[in-house]
């Protein structure tokens, strides 16, 4: 391959054959390509694009880069997911993956680390005593077949090139192109082995893409591209102007993902988490329409079993059942500081950005690759926009390492939210 002549062709709008993506896409695990001329070709990339057939050719690529999850073929028991674009306090995937399984699904979920003021799954699996969210490849089949779902971490064999891409990406101001985020995103769900696929695509201030039109386009890329790879994919759109539920920090939304599992707990958390359990139930073909998708995936969170399976994926993946139980009902950090309301009124809005801010800067959120975390640390209670206060009456309560951490970003705290 000589690689000059396809950064040249992208650069002058050429369109790639799909052979010609696969020796890209080869070169770059092999590392026989170089960063200067990779970094070359993604910002030719960025400014030509990609048409759809490239764009497939590419996440097809980069999903055959390394190992792809293969299950025993069940019609009754699809392989599913769901992928969001992150958000603050957003906990779906935990009460999710058991939903789903206890509705009949196998969902092996890879999830990510949170980095910047994005959450990240596996961080909040990590509060759990003893959970391991390393699993062995050869064990993943095993644990999805038994308990029907598995919450871990991209193993080092699965979409190389993306690793590779995506670093280079963030160091070559490439990441916002629609055509590499769709690839980027659905080469690793497609890795999972998939059948259906739901997204869950953020817009707002503390989203990805922040305005409603951009977390379309990308919603529709996503799901042109998902159906042309052979998956079932429904995008929808949610905001994340304010955080979800009513806790943001790593343990902190265990406990509220807990909640949810029994039925209790912040009505938007356990409507978002039904709403994507119900389109995957129509997605999969085993209900007609959402409304009764709603209400199979309702009845199922009632039922108890989800809660029950949560207890199995815990035991499956090495936690401690007992420690987790006593965890549950602990103090949930060292310092704790209710943040009272300044004035009497109803909340217009909680700055779901801010509030991320706080949580990184209590220690609960990395602001880089390797900073440590405190899982303990965050928000609870919080007031949700539409709700009245009274001065004096508690917007949520701040959770710190210690009482001058906690005194240091009270203002900052309450100045999330606003009150009219
Ligand atoms: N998340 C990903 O996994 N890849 C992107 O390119 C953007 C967000």
């Amino acid at each position: 391959m000589n690689f000059l002549q396809l950064v040249e062709g992208k650069r002058d709008g050429a369109i790639h054959s799909d052979a010609q993506i696969k020796e890209i896409i080869q070169g770059v695990v092999s590392e026989e390509i170089p960063d200067y001329q990779l970094a070359a070709w993604l910002m030719s990339v960025y400014f030509r694009g990609l048409n759809d057939a490239e764009t497939r050719a590419l996440t097809l690529a980069m999903r055959d880069s390394g190992t792809v999850l293969q299950f025993p073929p069940d019609p009754s028991r699809p392989v599913v997911d769901k992928h969001s674009t992150g958000g603050v306090g957003d906990k779906v995937s935990l009460p999710l993956a058991p939903l789903l399984a206890s509705l009949g699904f196998r969902v092996p979920m890879i999830s990510g680390r949170g980095l910047g003021i994005t959450g990240g799954t596996l961080d909040k699996l990590d509060s759990i005593p003893g959970f391991k969210t390393a699993v062995p490849e050869d064990k993943i089949a095993d644990i999805v077949e038994r308990v029907g779902c598995c919450m871990m971490g991209q193993t080092s064999n699965m979409v190389p090139a993306d690793k590779r891409l995506y670093a280079l990406r963030d160091a070559t101001a490439t990441v916002p192109s629609i055509n590499l985020i769709t690839a980027s995103i659905l080469s690793k769900k497609l890795a999972e082995g998939l059948e259906a696929l739901v997204l869950d695509v953020k817009f707002g201030s503390a989203a990805f893409m922040q305005t409603r039109e951009k977390a379309q386009e990308l919603a529709d890329a996503m799901e042109t591209l998902g159906n042309a790879c052979g998956v079932k994919v429904q995008a929808f759109l949610n905001d994340m102007n304010t955080p979800l539920g009513r806790s943001a920090g790593n343990w902190l939304e265990v406990l509220e993902s807990v909640e949810c599992l029994e039925n209790r707990g912040p009505d938007d958390l356990r409507d978002l988490v039904l709403q994507c359990a119900a389109r995957l139930l129509v997605l999969t073909g085993r209900v007609p329409n959402l409304e009764a998708g709603m209400a199979t995936a309702q009845a199922c969170l009632e039922s108890g079993e989800p809660r029950a399976k949560w207890d199995e994926l815990l035991e499956a993946q090495g936690g401690d059942l007992r420690a987790f139980e006593k965890k549950l009902n602990a103090p949930v950090a060292a310092f704790a500081l209710p943040i009272e309301a300044p004035s009497s009124g109803k909340i217009t809005a909680c700055n779901a950005r801010t509030v991320a801010e706080i949580v990184r800067d209590l220690g609960g959120g990395r602001a880089a690759k390797d900073s440590v975390l405190d899982l303990n640390v965050g928000l609870a209670a919080m007031k949700k926009p539409g709700e009245r206060v009274e001065q004096g009456e508690k917007l949520c309560v701040l959770y710190a390492r210690n009482q001058a951490e906690a005194n240091d970003n009270a203002e900052r705290v309450r100045s999330a939210w606003k009150i009219a």
